[in-house]
Protein backbone atom coordinates (compact mmCIF):
# COMPACT_ATOMS: atom_id res chain seq x y z
CA UNK A 1 0.00 0.00 0.00
CA UNK A 2 1.47 3.56 -1.05
CA UNK A 3 2.29 5.53 1.76
CA UNK A 4 1.12 9.48 1.85
CA UNK A 5 4.20 10.76 4.31
CA UNK A 6 2.25 14.38 4.04
CA UNK A 7 -0.59 12.56 5.83
CA UNK A 8 1.81 11.02 8.58
CA UNK A 9 4.39 11.90 10.84
CA UNK A 10 7.88 10.22 10.69
CA UNK A 11 9.12 8.38 13.62
CA UNK A 12 12.27 8.20 14.72
CA UNK A 13 13.53 4.32 14.50
CA UNK A 14 16.00 2.30 16.36
CA UNK A 15 16.51 -1.11 14.63
CA UNK A 16 19.05 -2.96 16.67
CA UNK A 17 20.26 -5.36 14.58
CA UNK A 18 20.32 -5.50 10.46
CA UNK A 19 17.21 -6.61 9.14
CA UNK A 20 16.65 -7.85 5.58
CA UNK A 21 17.15 -4.91 3.05
CA UNK A 22 13.94 -4.48 2.02
CA UNK A 23 12.59 -4.24 5.37
CA UNK A 24 15.05 -1.71 6.07
CA UNK A 25 14.29 0.11 2.85
CA UNK A 26 10.20 -0.22 3.46
CA UNK A 27 11.04 0.86 7.13
CA UNK A 28 13.36 4.32 5.43
CA UNK A 29 10.58 4.78 3.09
CA UNK A 30 8.34 5.31 6.43
CA UNK A 31 10.36 6.79 8.73
CA UNK A 32 13.92 8.38 10.04
CA UNK A 33 16.03 4.93 10.82
CA UNK A 34 19.18 4.20 12.36
CA UNK A 35 20.18 0.56 12.14
CA UNK A 36 23.33 -0.99 14.03
CA UNK A 37 25.93 -1.11 11.89
CA UNK A 38 27.73 -3.97 13.77
CA UNK A 39 25.84 -7.30 12.87
CA UNK A 40 25.99 -8.56 16.53
CA UNK A 41 23.40 -7.71 19.81
CA UNK A 42 23.67 -4.56 21.70
CA UNK A 43 24.90 -4.80 25.22
CA UNK A 44 22.45 -3.50 27.58
CA UNK A 45 24.11 -0.05 28.07
CA UNK A 46 24.02 0.20 24.09
CA UNK A 47 20.63 -0.38 23.58
CA UNK A 48 19.60 2.30 26.44
CA UNK A 49 21.67 4.51 24.01
CA UNK A 50 20.20 3.38 20.92
CA UNK A 51 16.81 4.06 22.66
CA UNK A 52 17.75 7.71 24.13
CA UNK A 53 16.47 9.98 20.38
CA UNK A 54 14.33 6.84 19.09
CA UNK A 55 9.71 6.79 19.02
CA UNK A 56 10.27 3.13 18.40
CA UNK A 57 13.02 0.80 19.04
CA UNK A 58 13.12 -2.45 17.12
CA UNK A 59 14.77 -5.91 19.27
CA UNK A 60 15.18 -9.15 18.82
CA UNK A 61 14.84 -11.82 21.13
CA UNK A 62 18.31 -11.68 22.22
CA UNK A 63 17.44 -8.27 23.84
CA UNK A 64 16.51 -8.49 27.37
CA UNK A 65 13.66 -6.01 28.26
CA UNK A 66 13.09 -6.55 31.94
CA UNK A 67 11.51 -4.47 34.59
CA UNK A 68 14.64 -2.78 35.24
CA UNK A 69 15.61 -2.40 31.58
CA UNK A 70 11.99 -1.02 30.78
CA UNK A 71 12.00 1.33 33.54
CA UNK A 72 15.59 2.70 31.99
CA UNK A 73 14.23 3.72 28.67
CA UNK A 74 13.54 7.35 27.86
CA UNK A 75 10.15 8.84 28.16
CA UNK A 76 10.08 9.67 24.23
CA UNK A 77 9.91 6.27 23.80
CA UNK A 78 6.56 4.69 22.56
CA UNK A 79 6.70 1.66 21.00
CA UNK A 80 9.24 -1.60 21.00
CA UNK A 81 8.57 -4.38 18.52
CA UNK A 82 10.14 -7.50 18.86
CA UNK A 83 11.72 -8.96 15.56
CA UNK A 84 10.32 -12.04 17.03
CA UNK A 85 7.28 -14.43 17.77
CA UNK A 86 8.99 -15.14 21.16
CA UNK A 87 8.06 -12.21 23.99
CA UNK A 88 9.87 -14.19 27.03
CA UNK A 89 12.46 -11.26 26.54
CA UNK A 90 10.08 -8.67 27.26
CA UNK A 91 8.36 -7.76 30.57
CA UNK A 92 4.69 -6.42 29.32
CA UNK A 93 3.80 -5.30 32.44
CA UNK A 94 6.77 -2.93 32.92
CA UNK A 95 6.03 -1.94 29.56
CA UNK A 96 2.02 -1.64 30.10
CA UNK A 97 3.22 0.60 32.96
CA UNK A 98 5.68 3.21 31.21
CA UNK A 99 2.83 3.32 28.79
CA UNK A 100 4.95 1.55 25.73
CA UNK A 101 3.28 0.02 23.37
CA UNK A 102 4.95 -3.56 22.54
CA UNK A 103 4.39 -5.29 18.85
CA UNK A 104 5.53 -8.71 17.90
CA UNK A 105 5.28 -10.88 15.15
CA UNK A 106 2.80 -13.54 15.08
CA UNK A 107 1.64 -16.16 12.87
CA UNK A 108 3.45 -15.09 9.73
CA UNK A 109 6.48 -17.87 10.81
CA UNK A 110 4.39 -20.06 11.55
CA UNK A 111 4.51 -22.03 8.04
CA UNK A 112 8.70 -21.56 8.32
CA UNK A 113 8.77 -22.71 11.41
CA UNK A 114 6.26 -25.63 11.12
CA UNK A 115 8.51 -26.71 8.14
CA UNK A 116 11.18 -26.65 10.10
CA UNK A 117 9.94 -28.85 12.83
CA UNK A 118 8.86 -31.80 10.17
CA UNK A 119 12.63 -31.38 8.52
CA UNK A 120 13.64 -32.19 12.51
CA UNK A 121 11.79 -34.87 13.06
CA UNK A 122 12.46 -36.73 10.05
CA UNK A 123 16.64 -35.37 10.22
CA UNK A 124 16.17 -37.20 13.79
CA UNK A 125 14.48 -40.14 12.47
CA UNK A 126 15.93 -41.10 9.58
CA UNK A 127 19.87 -40.50 11.23
CA UNK A 128 20.16 -37.66 8.52
CA UNK A 129 23.03 -36.21 10.89
CA UNK A 130 24.97 -39.81 10.38
CA UNK A 131 24.20 -39.84 6.49
CA UNK A 132 25.54 -36.74 5.63
CA UNK A 133 28.32 -37.48 8.07
CA UNK A 134 29.27 -40.56 6.13
CA UNK A 135 29.43 -38.52 2.81
CA UNK A 136 30.93 -35.43 3.97
CA UNK A 137 33.67 -37.38 5.69
CA UNK A 138 34.53 -39.43 2.64
CA UNK A 139 34.08 -42.50 4.19
CA UNK A 140 31.00 -43.97 2.71
CA UNK A 141 32.15 -47.16 1.39
CA UNK A 142 28.18 -48.22 -0.54
CA UNK A 143 24.50 -49.35 0.03
CA UNK A 144 24.30 -52.22 2.51
CA UNK A 145 21.16 -53.79 3.62
CA UNK A 146 21.82 -52.62 7.49
CA UNK A 147 23.27 -49.11 7.12
CA UNK A 148 21.69 -45.98 9.52
CA UNK A 149 18.47 -47.95 9.68
CA UNK A 150 16.09 -45.28 11.31
CA UNK A 151 12.54 -44.97 12.56
CA UNK A 152 9.82 -44.54 9.78
CA UNK A 153 7.37 -41.70 11.23
CA UNK A 154 4.28 -42.70 8.91
CA UNK A 155 1.10 -43.60 11.12
CA UNK A 156 2.92 -42.85 14.14
CA UNK A 157 1.58 -40.71 17.04
CA UNK A 158 2.87 -36.96 17.27
CA UNK A 159 2.79 -35.14 20.88
CA UNK A 160 2.52 -31.80 20.27
CA UNK A 161 3.28 -29.76 23.08
CA UNK A 162 1.69 -25.82 22.66
CA UNK A 163 -1.00 -26.03 20.20
CA UNK A 164 -0.44 -22.29 19.05
CA UNK A 165 -0.44 -21.30 15.25
CA UNK A 166 3.07 -22.91 15.11
CA UNK A 167 1.53 -26.03 16.36
CA UNK A 168 -1.72 -26.17 14.73
CA UNK A 169 0.37 -26.14 11.53
CA UNK A 170 2.96 -28.74 12.40
CA UNK A 171 -0.45 -31.32 13.16
CA UNK A 172 -1.74 -30.18 9.85
CA UNK A 173 1.71 -31.08 8.42
CA UNK A 174 2.39 -34.30 10.43
CA UNK A 175 -1.46 -35.23 9.29
CA UNK A 176 0.07 -36.02 5.73
CA UNK A 177 2.38 -38.86 7.07
CA UNK A 178 -0.96 -39.95 8.34
CA UNK A 179 0.27 -39.03 12.12
CA UNK A 180 -2.07 -38.84 14.71
CA UNK A 181 -1.95 -35.76 16.05
CA UNK A 182 -1.97 -35.68 20.16
CA UNK A 183 -1.60 -32.24 22.47
CA UNK A 184 -1.52 -30.62 25.78
CA UNK A 185 -2.07 -26.99 25.50
CA UNK A 186 -2.92 -24.70 28.71
CA UNK A 187 -6.19 -24.53 27.50
CA UNK A 188 -7.78 -27.03 25.65
CA UNK A 189 -9.02 -25.32 21.82
CA UNK A 190 -12.68 -25.44 20.19
CA UNK A 191 -13.19 -28.87 18.20
CA UNK A 192 -12.49 -26.16 14.99
CA UNK A 193 -9.02 -25.62 15.80
CA UNK A 194 -8.01 -29.27 17.48
CA UNK A 195 -9.12 -30.74 13.59
CA UNK A 196 -9.23 -33.74 15.15
CA UNK A 197 -6.28 -33.89 17.33
CA UNK A 198 -6.85 -35.84 20.78
CA UNK A 199 -6.21 -33.53 23.92
CA UNK A 200 -4.21 -34.74 26.99
CA UNK A 201 -5.02 -33.08 30.01
CA UNK A 202 -1.47 -33.12 31.76
CA UNK A 203 2.23 -32.91 30.32
CA UNK A 204 2.60 -36.51 31.50
CA UNK A 205 -0.29 -37.98 29.56
CA UNK A 206 0.78 -36.39 26.23
CA UNK A 207 4.44 -37.72 27.15
CA UNK A 208 3.38 -41.12 27.49
CA UNK A 209 1.35 -41.46 23.90
CA UNK A 210 4.03 -39.56 22.08
CA UNK A 211 6.01 -41.38 19.46
CA UNK A 212 7.19 -37.64 18.52
CA UNK A 213 7.22 -35.18 20.59
CA UNK A 214 7.53 -31.57 19.24
CA UNK A 215 8.14 -28.97 22.12
CA UNK A 216 6.48 -25.56 20.58
CA UNK A 217 4.63 -24.22 23.88
CA UNK A 218 6.79 -20.45 24.67
CA UNK A 219 9.04 -20.15 27.24
CA UNK A 220 7.01 -19.17 30.33
CA UNK A 221 7.15 -20.13 33.89
CA UNK A 222 5.26 -22.75 33.79
CA UNK A 223 7.38 -24.17 30.87
CA UNK A 224 10.83 -23.91 31.59
CA UNK A 225 12.37 -27.33 32.20
CA UNK A 226 8.85 -28.85 31.31
CA UNK A 227 11.02 -31.90 29.50
CA UNK A 228 13.35 -33.14 32.51
CA UNK A 229 13.74 -36.79 33.36
CA UNK A 230 10.81 -37.73 35.53
CA UNK A 231 8.92 -36.90 32.06
CA UNK A 232 11.34 -37.99 29.61
CA UNK A 233 11.33 -41.48 31.50
CA UNK A 234 7.63 -41.53 31.11
CA UNK A 235 7.72 -41.47 27.15
CA UNK A 236 7.52 -44.77 24.72
CA UNK A 237 11.02 -46.10 24.53
CA UNK A 238 12.55 -45.33 21.20
CA UNK A 239 10.29 -41.54 20.76
CA UNK A 240 11.65 -38.93 19.27
CA UNK A 241 12.10 -35.44 20.53
CA UNK A 242 11.84 -32.05 18.31
CA UNK A 243 12.14 -28.54 19.62
CA UNK A 244 11.34 -25.50 17.81
CA UNK A 245 10.15 -23.39 20.76
CA UNK A 246 12.77 -22.37 23.26
CA UNK A 247 16.26 -24.70 24.60
CA UNK A 248 14.61 -23.42 28.02
CA UNK A 249 12.23 -25.94 27.77
CA UNK A 250 14.29 -28.95 28.20
CA UNK A 251 16.59 -30.27 30.80
CA UNK A 252 19.61 -30.78 28.62
CA UNK A 253 21.22 -32.71 30.94
CA UNK A 254 18.17 -35.42 31.13
CA UNK A 255 17.56 -35.06 27.24
CA UNK A 256 21.31 -35.84 26.48
CA UNK A 257 21.49 -38.95 28.93
CA UNK A 258 18.22 -40.58 27.28
CA UNK A 259 20.19 -40.13 24.39
CA UNK A 260 23.02 -41.70 25.50
CA UNK A 261 20.68 -44.49 26.77
CA UNK A 262 18.81 -44.89 23.61
CA UNK A 263 15.59 -44.07 25.54
CA UNK A 264 14.83 -41.15 23.45
CA UNK A 265 15.92 -42.73 19.80
CA UNK A 266 16.83 -39.47 18.19
CA UNK A 267 16.34 -35.42 18.49
CA UNK A 268 16.17 -32.71 16.59
CA UNK A 269 16.83 -29.61 18.08
CA UNK A 270 16.71 -25.99 16.55
CA UNK A 271 16.65 -23.90 19.60
CA UNK A 272 18.64 -24.46 23.00
CA UNK A 273 19.77 -23.09 26.72
CA UNK A 274 22.41 -20.86 26.11
CA UNK A 275 22.59 -19.76 22.34
CA UNK A 276 24.71 -19.98 20.55
CA UNK A 277 26.73 -21.69 23.53
CA UNK A 278 24.99 -24.78 23.15
CA UNK A 279 25.83 -27.80 25.81
CA UNK A 280 28.93 -29.54 23.90
CA UNK A 281 27.21 -32.91 24.47
CA UNK A 282 24.78 -32.57 21.76
CA UNK A 283 27.73 -31.61 19.00
CA UNK A 284 28.70 -35.58 19.77
CA UNK A 285 26.13 -37.51 20.21
CA UNK A 286 25.14 -39.37 16.48
CA UNK A 287 21.74 -39.36 17.32
CA UNK A 288 21.00 -36.03 17.38
CA UNK A 289 20.14 -33.74 14.12
CA UNK A 290 21.04 -29.73 14.67
CA UNK A 291 20.16 -26.29 12.96
CA UNK A 292 21.32 -23.19 14.52
CA UNK A 293 18.26 -21.55 15.25
CA UNK A 294 16.89 -21.15 11.89
CA UNK A 295 13.11 -21.97 12.33
CA UNK A 296 11.94 -18.68 11.00
CA UNK A 297 14.66 -18.24 8.08
CA UNK A 298 13.33 -18.01 4.81
CA UNK A 299 12.78 -14.93 2.86
CA UNK A 300 9.17 -15.16 2.71
CA UNK A 301 8.47 -15.48 6.40
CA UNK A 302 11.51 -13.01 7.76
CA UNK A 303 9.62 -10.04 4.90
CA UNK A 304 6.63 -10.73 6.51
CA UNK A 305 8.02 -10.53 10.08
CA UNK A 306 9.65 -6.74 9.15
CA UNK A 307 6.10 -5.88 7.50
CA UNK A 308 3.78 -6.63 10.47
CA UNK A 309 5.87 -4.23 12.62
CA UNK A 310 5.87 -1.49 10.05
CA UNK A 311 2.25 -2.19 9.49
CA UNK A 312 1.79 -2.12 13.84
CA UNK A 313 3.77 0.96 14.40
CA UNK A 314 1.64 2.36 11.96
CA UNK A 315 -1.67 1.52 13.44
CA UNK A 316 -0.34 2.73 17.31
CA UNK A 317 0.10 6.07 15.56
CA UNK A 318 -3.37 6.18 14.20
CA UNK A 319 -4.47 4.79 16.98
CA UNK A 320 -6.02 1.51 15.64
CA UNK A 321 -5.93 -2.18 16.65
CA UNK A 322 -3.24 -4.19 15.04
CA UNK A 323 -2.10 -8.23 15.22
CA UNK A 324 0.80 -7.33 16.33
CA UNK A 325 0.25 -5.63 19.43
CA UNK A 326 0.60 -7.18 22.39
CA UNK A 327 0.68 -4.03 24.87
C1 LIG B 1 11.15 -16.10 17.16
O1 LIG B 1 10.54 -15.49 16.31
O2 LIG B 1 10.81 -16.12 18.35
C2 LIG B 1 12.40 -16.81 16.74
O3 LIG B 1 12.71 -17.84 17.59
C3 LIG B 1 13.55 -15.83 16.66
O4 LIG B 1 13.78 -15.26 17.87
Amino acid sequence: MAVNKRERKRLSVAVTRGLPLPVIELLKERHDVWVNPEDRTLTPDELQRAARDADALIVTAFNRLDADAIAGLPATLRIIATYSVGIEHIDLDAARRRGIAVLSTPDVLSDAVAEMAILLMLGAARRVHEGTGLLYGRCWTGWTPTQLIGTEVTGRRIGILGMGRIGRTTARRARGFDMSVHYHNRRRLQPALEEGARYHDTVEELLAASDVLVLAAPSTTETRGVLNSARLALMPAGAIVVNIARGDLVDDEALIAALRSGHIAAAGLDVFNNEPRLHEAYLDLANVFLQPHQGSSTLSARLKMGRILLDGIDAVLAGKPAPSRLV
